[in-house]
């Protein structure tokens, strides 16, 4: 169902009456079009502390119009113009102590104002395990200090915190949040490591001659994930129970790709995925999921083992299967469907809530081993309250309040869930491992 508050907002009478009444103000967020691929206007690059980092290469890369230190204290508007400046990077890996944090402060504080409408704010960091006690207590403050300005800043403006060991190593990852593909994730704190970066041939199609093969792409988010992964050069396979093959068929054909009736519960799912492509596959993305909420004490084992079944169990096994036989080629990208519900917890959902949280757990104890022995990466998504078909079948009420209660006071649409899964699919995206990132809008569920 369409969000009407959020058109409303977006005329004159419904802003003022909203500012009036000191309502939510959503503004409408600007997403990646093949005409407007991206940002609007020039990125503003700061210091906070003395970085070792070399950005200069990669910030050139970005395609925005890169303006280096701005003298001390209110010079951005100038370098913004009327229209503001698309993108703040402020290098504060170099922050060691709370001096330098002070430096944070007269970096952000004379230019926050001058970010455009649907702008980024991104902060850089250092590895946390750098330094001492002094360091790690500077280091961890940029995470409140990202998040809370994020919760504060509006205007559809994002603020992320990327802790960086090697800049060309997070160049995907850069690219990622300074475009409008990441319109959605906002207070997120991503760990990039140093591991060396596979360059794509082609920044516009990194995915061309891979194989991605997408669970649960028939419809919803997944369908949006395979869409997405197909717009970025791969050849998607599109997995879905066998009631579903009709949708599934549909949604291969206009992609190109090919589809998979197959319930991914089945013992031998990882070997039948296997069979089916002789020649392997790039991308593995765990999206199929269900819910069968009750709350514990009205649970039968019926609705409890379906949920474990599908969200977690299956992941395991068919990830087990796929990387054990090698189909997962090396360089290959694993990314698992989480939820915030599995990070919060929430009412009625044990269950799924269980099972989401366990693909956390999966992604975070796996991840440095399957690189380390196949090559691969495994990363996992945690939507938020994202617009589709489950979310309109929620009580008015509870789904107004689920798409509100978020820094950027709306919904995501499938689309921001796809966009992440793409970077994180992205062949430079290596040094990308074990990261749960959230595309929930900063929701102030488990935040
Ligand atoms: P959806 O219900 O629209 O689509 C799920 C797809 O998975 C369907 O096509 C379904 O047939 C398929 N599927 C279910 N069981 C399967 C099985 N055993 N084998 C193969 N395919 C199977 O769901 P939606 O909203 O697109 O969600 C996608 C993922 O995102 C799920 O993992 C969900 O838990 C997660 N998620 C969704 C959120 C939302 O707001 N919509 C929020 C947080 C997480």
């Amino acid at each position: 169902m369409a969000d009407r508050y959020l058109s409303f907002t977006g005329t004159a009478p419904g802003r003022f009456l909203s500012r009036r009444l000191g309502l939510p103000q959503p503004a409408a967020l600007r997403r990646w079009s093949p005409e407007r691929p991206s940002l609007n206007g020039p990125l503003l690059r700061l210091t906070a502390g003395k970085s070792g980092l070399d950005l200069a290469p990669v910030l050139a890369r970005t395609g925005l119009e890169v303006v280096e230190a701005v003298p001390a204290g209110g010079a951005a508007a100038e370098v913004a113009g009327a229209a503001g400046v698309a993108a703040v990077v402020l290098d504060a890996s170099g922050v060691r102590d709370v001096d330098g944090l002070g430096e944070v402060h007269a970096a952000l504080h004379p230019v926050v104002r001058s970010v455009a409408a649907s702008g980024r704010v991104l902060v850089l960091g250092a590895p946390l395990d750098a330094g001492d006690h002094h360091q790690a207590a500077a280091q961890q403050a940029l995470e409140g200090f990202a998040r809370s300005l994020g919760k504060e800043i509006g205007r559809g403006r994002t603020v992320n915190l990327v802790r960086v060991a090697d800049a060309s190593a997070a160049e995907s990852t850069l690219r990622f949040l300074l475009s409008p593909r990441s319109a959605y994730v906002s207070g997120q704190v991503i760990q990039v490591g140093a591991d060396a970066p596979t360059a794509p041939g082609d920044w516009d199609r990194p995915l061309a001659g891979r194989t991605a093969l997408v669970t649960g792409g028939a419809r919803g988010i997944g369908e949006a994930v395979a869409e997405t992964l197909a717009r970025d050069g791969a050849h998607v396979v599109v997995l879905d129970v066998p009631a579903a093959e009709a949708d599934a068929r549909r949604v291969a054909e206009r992609l190109g790709g090919t589809a998979l009736p197959l319930d991914i519960t089945a013992a031998d799912a990882g070997e039948r995925i296997a069979a089916a492509l002789p020649d392997g596959l790039d991308v593995l993305i765990h999206n199929a999921g269900i819910t069968r909420d009750r709350r514990l004490v009205n649970m039968p084992a019926e609705r409890w083992s379906p949920v474990l079944e599908v969200n977690l169990a299956s992941v395991l096994r068919t990830t087990d299967a796929l990387l054990a036989s090698g189909a997962l080629r090396r360089g290959g990208r694993i990314v698992a469907t989480a939820s915030i519900a599995g990070l919060a917890g929430n009412a009625g959902q044990t269950n799924y809530g269980a099972s989401k949280a366990g693909v956390a757990g999966m992604v975070r104890a796996l991840a440095p081993r399957a690189l380390a022995e196949h090559g691969v990466t495994v990363n996992a998504v945690a939507p938020g309250f994202i617009e589709t078909k489950m979310t309109a079948a929620v009580p008015l009420f509870i789904r107004e309040a689920g798409r509100r209660m978020n820094s950027l006071a709306q919904g995501g649409l499938p689309v921001d869930v796809a966009e992440t899964t793409a970077w994180l699919a992205h062949p430079a995206s290596g040094a990308v491992n074990g990261q749960v990132v959230r595309v929930c809008g900063q929701s102030l569920l488990g935040a």
